[in-house]
């Protein structure tokens, strides 16, 4: 499915949220850059489900030409647009519950609007714990549903209703766009998962609520 909607992936993304989805991997990036210690050996940063890099090109541009950033995905056809944007970046076919790196391997792993798609999401997270060096840094950016009284039922008819339409139409796959919904309904709330973070031995858990609930950013810290 992954595949089959690259080509207009990042067109649609930028139409559907009218390019909020820029803000929020710069929210993204700067909460990481806040939380994060570089030192002048600092281990990677890995964006996990990459797609089409936009989430790691943001973190090369707002974490520093001295930071490496690599990205992992597994669809082929996201990645290598990826790639054709910043072939100097190193970027992974793989999966994100199983990633091939040694324990302790980066500085902070982060992900936009992917970790939701992952088949279980506590095993996702032990993943990305077994992954961080001490005082390493998460970020999980997901879509969500608003908390806002007014603007809630309004949204919830676009993203219901409208959304899946005009992405299908214009992807040509229309079944990719009721996934979208589907996948964030069956997504934890922001309490839940941040209960699940601390249980996954993460500490300084936090979540903020983006743009009226619509999108939130979930942090935390290996210790
Ligand atoms: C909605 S896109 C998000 C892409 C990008 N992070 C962004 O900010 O636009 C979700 C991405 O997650 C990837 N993905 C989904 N499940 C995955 C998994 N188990 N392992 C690796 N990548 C996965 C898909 O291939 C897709 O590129």
């Amino acid at each position: 499915m992954f595949d089959e909607i690259a080509p207009t992936y990042d067109r649609l993304n930028h139409l559907l949220s009218l390019s909020v989805d820029r803000y929020w991997r710069r929210r993204t990036v700067r909460a990481v850059r806040q939380r994060l210690a570089l030192r002048q050996d600092s281990r990677p940063i890995l964006d996990v489900c990459c797609g089409t890099g936009d989430l790691t090109l943001a973190l090369r541009a707002g974490l520093g030409e001295g930071v490496e950033v690599l990205g992992a995905d597994f669809s082929g056809v996201m990645l290598s647009r990826a790639q054709a944007k910043a072939p100097e970046l190193g970027w992974l076919q793989a999966d994100g519950l199983h990633l091939p790196f040694a324990d302790g391997s980066f500085a902070a792993i982060a992900t936009a609007f992917g970790f939701r798609n992952l088949a279980d999401y506590r095993a996702g997270l032990s993943e990305f714990w077994r992954l961080l060096q001490p005082g390493g840094v998460v970020a999980i950016l997901e879509v969500a549903r608003p908390t806002v009284p007014v603007l809630g039922p309004l949204y919830q008819f676009y993203f219901e209703r409208v959304l899946p339409r005009l992405g299908g139409w214009i992807s040509g796959h229309p079944e990719a766009y009721r996934y979208l919904p589907s996948s964030v309904s069956r997504f934890p709330a922001p309490p839940e998962l941040a209960v699940w973070m601390r249980e996954a031995q993460f500490r300084a858990v936090e979540y903020q609520r983006l743009s009226g609930g619509i999108a939130t950013l979930h942090l935390g810290i290996r210790p």
